[in-house]
């Protein structure tokens, strides 16, 4: 019989729980036994596994984080050989990963030392090469409109200069999106040089249509402290900042994000049912199955539309 590991693996993202949920479904539906390794691949090293029914993978599919735990490996490549004893230990012959592209990357080393894998995306940055969508980007995008759209309130009450910070590690898909929902003055992307004098313009013009200007940065941004100060100097306007940090990683997941858990899930294991290892990813608006890993290049930001929900 058929038993299969599930992780969640590198930094969490909502989402991760209706994929555990959604994947625990459809091999249970296949009759299979479902193990959950706590702490990502720290626990499938260590073989650190519980079994996981159904109704009770349910009851956290709506919560964000992953009530597996996760956790960050760097040295995982010269630990696959303990991966490949632990999972004989704990009777597990296929194993689906859901995370980021680091994470995806490491599935691809256990499937070269004979494993099935299947992976899952899940990642607020979206940022995973290859495909349109990962786990989680939809919810931190919510949460970062909820919070401008709060600050466009006090805005409007005080005008003043105003920078929101997101989350989004060394890539701007999350600032990009949400600076073109919530129609932002300024946008700043690590992708993108800084244009100190563009970015004073399109301020000024915001203060000059309605006395308040709103800029939205991702955390990646070289300098960000010391630019938007001396944006501020130009304009002669005090500026008050505000940082997302880690609550935009947290929150209960979407209906996207819901849904999307569920496609992947059932594309992972249909693709292990038929003997096949790889990821799922969002291609054209289809879920897809691909070879582990994902590419290794950088997921370009598009210039600058389309908006990457
Ligand atoms: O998982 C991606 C991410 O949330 C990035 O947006 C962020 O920069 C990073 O993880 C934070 O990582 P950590 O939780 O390890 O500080």
């Amino acid at each position: 019989m058929t038993r299969l590991a599930v992780l969640t693996s590198g930094g969490d993202a909502p989402g991760m729980n209706a994929a555990i949920w959604a994947v625990t479904a459809a091999a249970r539906q296949r009759g299979w036994d479902v193990l959950g390794v706590r702490e990502g691949y720290i626990g499938l090293v260590a073989g650190d596994a519980v079994p996981v029914d159904e109704p009770e993978a349910l009851r956290f599919a709506r919560y964000g984080g992953t009530w597996l735990g996760t956790g960050r490996l760097p040295d995982f490549a010269d630990r696959v050989p303990d991966v490949v004893d632990a999972l004989r230990r704990i009777g597990a012959d296929t194993v689906v990963v859901i995370g980021g592209g680091g994470s995806l990357a490491g599935a691809a080393l256990l499937v070269r030392a004979g494993v099935m894998v299947a992976g899952i995306p899940a990642t607020i940055d979206n940022d995973v090469a290859g495909s349109e969508y990962a786990l989680g980007h939809d919810t931190a995008l919510n949460t970062g409109v909820m919070m401008a759209d709060r600050i466009r309130d006090t805005a409007e009450a005080l005008p003043r200069l105003f920078a929101l910070e997101t989350l989004g590690g060394d890539t701007g898909f999350i600032a990009q999106s949400l600076a073109l929902m919530c129609g932002a003055d300024v946008l700043l992307v690590p992708e993108r040089p800084v244009d100190l004098d563009q970015a004073a313009e399109q301020a000024r013009a915001g203060v000059a249509a309605r006395r308040y200007a709103l800029i939205v940065a991702s955390e990646g941004v070289p300098d960000l402290d010391r630019r938007l100060a001396e944006l501020a100097g130009r304009l002669g306007t005090r500026l008050r900042f505000s940082r997302l940090g880690h609550a935009q990683r947290g929150g209960t997941p979407t209906a996207r994000d819901r849904v999307m858990a569920r496609a992947f899930a059932a594309a992972a294991v249909d693709a292990l049912a038929e003997g096949q290892s790889g990821w799922t990813a969002l291609r054209e608006g289809r879920v897809t199955v691909l070879p582990l890993p994902p590419p290794a290049a950088v997921r370009p930001l598009p210039d600058p539309e389309p908006i990457s929900v």
